[in-house]
């Protein structure tokens, strides 16, 4: 006996919505941070939940099931089993070790190195056609790992990269300018780390170019007030872990924002780390970095050709020397 009668169909079915489906690998602080930004933006017809630990990941995805009064409709799911990841759109990996407080990104790197090559392989066989946002660190160079790893193409694996660092960085430029972040138009590049590249001359607040309007006022600006900038966005982690042992809930709200422009097909851009040999005089080897890239249902869809000055594009192409150097010490 079913719940419902039936009604009889007086007009043909409307045509269905397609499916989405996103697997979240890993349901530590980061993992379960995305799933629920994922959940309550309501991306997803289904998530399934990957996990070592079984005892953690049935607790999550109970903890999560009991809100579903709350939340748009979504199956939610979880199995120590990477078949319950099959016909993925988009898989997110944040499994992995993660840093103690003074310890640097690149530190992690041996440990999770290894657990990629039990995580990435079945996720490929179950998802053939998935991408792949990885968040786990050091993330520019487990994004290359996975990369080879996968065997996809390089359009469909990205890592999120500096997304997050940009919007630190926005924050902080809002904060000093008593703006909103939202207005700020600012890009961090290069490495998701100790490395990484402001890009001062393309930043604007409400399509006013920054730098150019303060020098046509002759407002004096201090250029160690915008490297203490740009060292604050770089701290931020670091701090953070420092005070409650994590981050999570600004990296939860970055690859949700990423997840939306890839399901929804916003051609957004976001500062991803992407494939970027090629790019701004980068050479040397196959490289994921940051750069500006539109992101849409088929993944990568293009790389910014956004201006910048020598000195920005030196240093992006030193960031990209300091993650290959310990890239090809991994001998991949
Ligand atoms: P966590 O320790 O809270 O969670 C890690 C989870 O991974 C645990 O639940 C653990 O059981 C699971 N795990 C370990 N090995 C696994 C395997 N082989 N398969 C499946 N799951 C496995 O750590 P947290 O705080 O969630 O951080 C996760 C990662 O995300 C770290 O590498 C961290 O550095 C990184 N992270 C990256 C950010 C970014 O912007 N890219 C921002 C914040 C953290
Ligand atoms: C973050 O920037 C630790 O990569 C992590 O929050």
């Amino acid at each position: 006996q079913a719940f419902f009668k039936p009604i009889q169909q007086t007009a043909p079915p409307s045509p269905t919505k397609r499916h989405t489906k996103v697997s979240v690998i890993g349901v530590g602080n980061v993992g379960m941070a995305i799933a629920q930004t994922i959940l309550t933006q309501d991306l997803v017809d289904e998530l399934a939940l990957v996990d070592v630990n079984a005892d953690k990941l049935r607790g999550e995805m109970l903890d999560l099931q009991h809100a579903a009064a709350f939340l748009p409709r979504t199956k939610i799911h979880a199995s120590v089993d990477y078949a319950i990841t099959a016909g993925s759109d988009l898989c997110i990996v944040t499994a992995g070790a993660r840093q103690i407080a003074g310890e640097s990104r690149l530190n992690l790197l041996q440990r999770n190195v290894s657990l990629f090559s039990r995580i990435v392989p079945p996720l490929a066989k179950y998802s053939p056609d998935s991408i792949l946002l990885i968040v786990s660190n050091p993330v520019d160079i487990l994004t290359y790992v996975a990369w080879k790893l996968s065997g996809f193409p390089s359009n469909r694996v990205l890592g999120s990269g500096t997304n997050l660092d940009s919007s630190r960085f926005r924050f902080l430029i809002a904060d000093h300018l008593d703006v909103n972040a939202q207005d700020v138009q600012a890009y961090i590049v290069g490495e998701h780390g100790d490395s990484s590249v402001a890009l001062w001359s393309s930043i604007s607040v409400g399509g006013v170019p920054v730098l150019s309007f303060l020098e046509k006022q002759q407002i004096a600006y201090e250029k160690e007030t915008l490297e203490n900038i740009h060292k604050a966005v770089i701290d931020s982690a670091y701090e953070v872990i420092s005070l409650k042992g994590y981050t999570s809930w600004a990296i939860g709200y970055s690859a949700a924002s990423l997840a939306r422009s890839i399901l929804r097909n916003q051609r957004r851009i976001h500062p991803v780390s992407v494939l970027a040999k090629g790019f701004y005089g980068i050479e040397g080897g196959d490289v994921f970095l940051s750069l500006p890239a539109q992101l849409g249902r088929g993944g990568i869809l293009g790389v910014t050709n956004v201006h910048l000055t020598d000195e920005e594009a030196q240093r992006l192409r030193d960031s990209a020397k300091t993650i290959l150097e310990v890239q090809n010490q991994l001998g991949l």
